[in-house]
């Protein structure tokens, strides 16, 4: 078997690491249970361009036990857990090409190398396994039958393809998933990224002033866990109805260009480009910290911040200070890339647990129908997306109403009023 990771030594870690997230991933763990039973996946190949995370981990394990076969890549050079890796490829013999901190060039080999099973399914988080397949590796395409997308970025790359006509065979879009994006987006997003900045820089949240660009469904989980810990948040949008949003939940919300004067923590996380750029590194409060949640380490001009400066240094794991000309010094986290993935771990398991029960489903439901699938983007089933949030409640113990007769009745009908 084939491989490129780390260092194996480092597996035995890896497979408490993995132990640990799957006690808090039932929704997961009773798929797996149903998939070894069913083995819907058998014969199955699945390419999966995913953070290589304990969680992704237990991901795979269901796919297995489903009968697939399955090789992965990292979906971000930075965010890769060595010992998960080591441990994926020693305790469950799946071919892992990562290695964190792989540069650019490696990063994509990785992808190639997780492509050589010549793929039925793709499974990406930020659309590069497709980009890659529809570009150099066209001859493996005939054999996909579908791919799903975890996250807005890539749901966002894919629909573009879409649109243009270029998109070769059918996603399942996990991310657009109610169970996905308003639980892993939001609380998993808020929690972590603050996770990855306090374990970088061990700053005081309560009392500072943080800047939350990006009002979606992410920013909405940053900024309100960062006003739980005392920080006064200030919002930046471009969409008038998200800022409305925000300033109606309490936060002050302005453009950037008023927003550098008092901010002295950044976190982007708004799937854009160019959010932070040169004019407002230049006029930002000395001490002041940047970070980005967001898909890419696009958000923040690095090329405009290195270009500002007469000093750069590391100071602590995951902390570039930046010495501009005007004297000003500003900190980078993790090279502006997902900080909470590159300096903290990721989303906490419980909340994977759903975003990873979809995509298990979503894989299911691709084998089942992917030839009455056109190639085009799909919302995850209504029926998954309620299926995951039984389960899930079931899990917590939390039992709820239902429906009775009269009630289906009265809502099904148009007749009575007042
Ligand atoms: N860090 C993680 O673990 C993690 C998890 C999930 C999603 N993501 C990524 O986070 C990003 C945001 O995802 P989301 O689900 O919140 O998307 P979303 O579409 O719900 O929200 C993005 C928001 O950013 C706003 N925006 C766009 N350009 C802006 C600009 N220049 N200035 C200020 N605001 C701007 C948009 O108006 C929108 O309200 C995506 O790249 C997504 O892939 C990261």
């Amino acid at each position: 078997m084939e491989y490129d990771v780390a260092d194996l030594r480092l597996a035995d870690k890896g497979l408490k690491r993995i132990e640990w997230a799957g006690q808090f991933m039932p929704v997961l763990a009773h798929i797996e249970a149903r998939f070894s039973k069913e083995r819907p996946l058998r014969g199955i190949r699945v390419s999966a361009c995913l953070h290589v995370t304990t969680e992704t981990a237990n991901l795979l394990r269901a796919l297995k036990a489903g009968g697939a076969q399955v090789a992965l890549c990292a979906s971000n050079p930075l965010s890769t857990q060595d010992d998960v890796a080591a441990s994926l490829v020693k305790h469950l013999r799946v071919p892992v090409f990562a290695r964190r901190g792989e540069d650019r060039r490696t990063y994509y080999k990785h992808i190639q190398s997780a492509l050589e099973i010549r793929p039925h399914i793709t499974m990406d988080d930020g659309a590069d396994t497709i980009s890659v397949l529809h570009g150099e590796r066209t001859d493996l395409l005939p054999g996909v039958i579908a791919g799903t997308e975890e996250t807005t970025t890539g749901v966002v790359r894919l629909r573009r393809m879409e649109e243009k006509g270029v998109l070769r065979y059918p996603i399942i879009a996990v991310n657009d998933a109610d169970t996905k994006h308003l639980f892993d987006n939001r609380y998993g997003t808020g929690q972590s990224t603050l996770d990855g900045l306090i374990r970088a820089t061990n700053v005081l949240l309560a009392g500072r002033q943080v800047v939350v660009s990006g009002y979606g469904w992410c920013g909405r989980g940053v900024a309100t866990r960062a006003q739980g810990m005392g920080s006064h948040v200030i919002v930046t949008e471009v969409d008038p109805v998200r800022a409305l949003e925000a300033v109606m939940d309490g936060f002050r919300v302005m453009p950037m260009g008023e927003a550098v004067r008092v901010g002295e923590v950044f976190i982007t996380v708004t799937g854009n480009t160019q959010v932070l750029r040169r004019e407002h590194l230049q006029r930002m409060r000395d001490g002041a910290i940047l970070c980005n949640a967001g898909h890419f380490n696009v958000e923040i001009d690095l090329k405009g911040l290195r270009s500002l400066a007469k000093k750069r240094r590391t100071v602590r794991e995951h902390v570039e200070e930046f010495t501009l000309r005007n004297g000003r010094r500003l900190h980078l986290l993790a090279e502006g890339r997902l900080v909470n993935l590159a300096a903290a771990e990721g989303h906490p398991a419980s909340v994977m647990d759903m975003s990873f029960a979809n995509q298990a489903l979503s894989v299911q439901y691709a084998v089942q129908h992917a030839h009455r699938l056109a190639n085009r983007v799909y919302p995850v089933p209504k029926a998954v997306d309620v299926q995951v949030a039984r389960l899930k409640l079931t899990s917590m113990g939390v039992k709820i109403d239902s429906l009775t007769a009269e009630q289906q009745r009265y809502l099904r009908s148009w007749e009575s009023g007042t």
